[in-house]
């Protein structure tokens, strides 16, 4: 497959200080859901302002679509649509007049533009409301309308940074069912960003983890998952003691010490080490006060590669986001 986005070397340091984008290489193929994955602050936006134009990398290049960030920026803004993450549409405006602003904005010819917004509107089910403000559109709704504000310029590769933050599960699944019916109506290939792993899970055909601004590593979700080598087995201890006993345990092909007396074990196959282990615990006196064993998850894979529970206060930060940006 040939790519739509060919990364090299991009650095992105604001200020002279803070390095957010780190030397992040990477080739995404054509028509196909990309995700970054990447907790608040990983460098997920600045990647996304870098590669739509908005910001400048402090250096490295970038290809969209086989044109050059640093020569043909012109081309590339049209040529890519983008629905950045706080809300960019006017509460004041009715969905369609938003649309046609944004039609405005790329010069599209005013009969085009009208038949244009009008299929956008009925892709994403707002057809209805066209005529309503914005602001007294749902939180859905008012997403849906940014997601279409991204295609007026039918643009062969949109990106989405975080398109579904702050939402319900229920609305968010919804968001995710508009957005695979666009990458299939319009062929397109689709960059998005989230912290939500059921979210690249679902939609992403492939994915990288970006984690203080470097991609630690990419692919599909089920080649993340095998890359684990098995399954994890967690033990909630009360003290030295059973940690220091519990490193001794030689069925298990590693053992980490985490967080809160938290260790995290890799065994090959869990249904065969667990009597084991059992036994190993019950020898030594050990009593943890949980077990845990999982099968190898998206949840898994961003806490062997970065050391840290993607959902760790996330939860109250995407709350205070959200409501900043309504
Ligand atoms: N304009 C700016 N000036 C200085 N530092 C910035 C600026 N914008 C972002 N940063 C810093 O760069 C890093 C990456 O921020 P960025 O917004 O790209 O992360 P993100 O992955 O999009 O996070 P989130 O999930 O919170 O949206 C953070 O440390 C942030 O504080
Ligand atoms: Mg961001």
């Amino acid at each position: 497959m040939d790519n739509s986005i060919e990364i090299e070397n991009l650095t992105k340091i604001y200020s002279g200080r803070v390095t957010a984008v780190d030397n992040v290489s990477l080739k995404i193929g054509r028509g196909m859901i990309y995700g970054l994955l990447g907790q608040n602050g990983a460098g997920k936006s600045t990647l996304i302002k870098i590669l739509t134009g908005v910001l400048k990398s402090t250096s490295g290049t970038a290809r969209i679509a086989g044109n050059d960030l640093n020569k043909d920026s012109l081309k590339i803004r049209r040529i890519t649509g983008v629905v950045p993450q706080d809300l960019t549409t006017d509460g004041d405006l009715s969905g369609r007049e938003n649309l046609k602003l944004v039609a405005e904005l790329y010069d599209i010819p005013k009969k085009e533009a009208e038949e244009r917004i009008e299929v956008l509107l009925k892709m994403v089910d707002l057809y209805d409301v066209r005529n309503r403000h914005a602001s007294a559109y749902s939180g859905g709704m008012r997403k849906r309308l940014e997601l279409v504000c991204g295609l007026v310029n039918t643009p062969e590769v949109l990106f989405l940074d975080e398109p579904t933050l702050g939402l319900d599960v229920t609305t968010r699944e919804n968001l995710w069912s508009y957005i695979r019916s666009i990458q299939k109506e319009f062929k397109i290939t689709i960059i998005l960003t989230t912290h939500y792993l059921d979210e690249v899970d679902s939609l992403a055909d492939e994915l990288s983890i970006i984690d203080h601004g470097k991609i630690i590593i990419s692919g599909t979700s089920e080649e993340l998952k095998k890359s684990l080598n098995g399954d994890i087995i967690t033990l909630k201890l009360k003290n030295d003691d059973e940690i220091n006993k519990i490193g001794e345990f030689k069925n298990a092909t590693e053992i980490k010490l985490m967080e809160n007396k938290e260790i995290r074990m890799k065994v090959s196959n869990s249904d065969e080490i667990l009597p084991v282990l059992m036994k190993y615990l019950s020898d030594n006196s050990i009593s943890p006060e949980s077990i845990n064993i999982r099968k190898p998850s998206l949840d898994e894979v961003f806490i062997e590669y970065t050391g840290r529970n993607i959902n760790a206060e996330q939860e109250n930060k995407d709350y205070a986001k959200f409501m900043r940006a309504r």
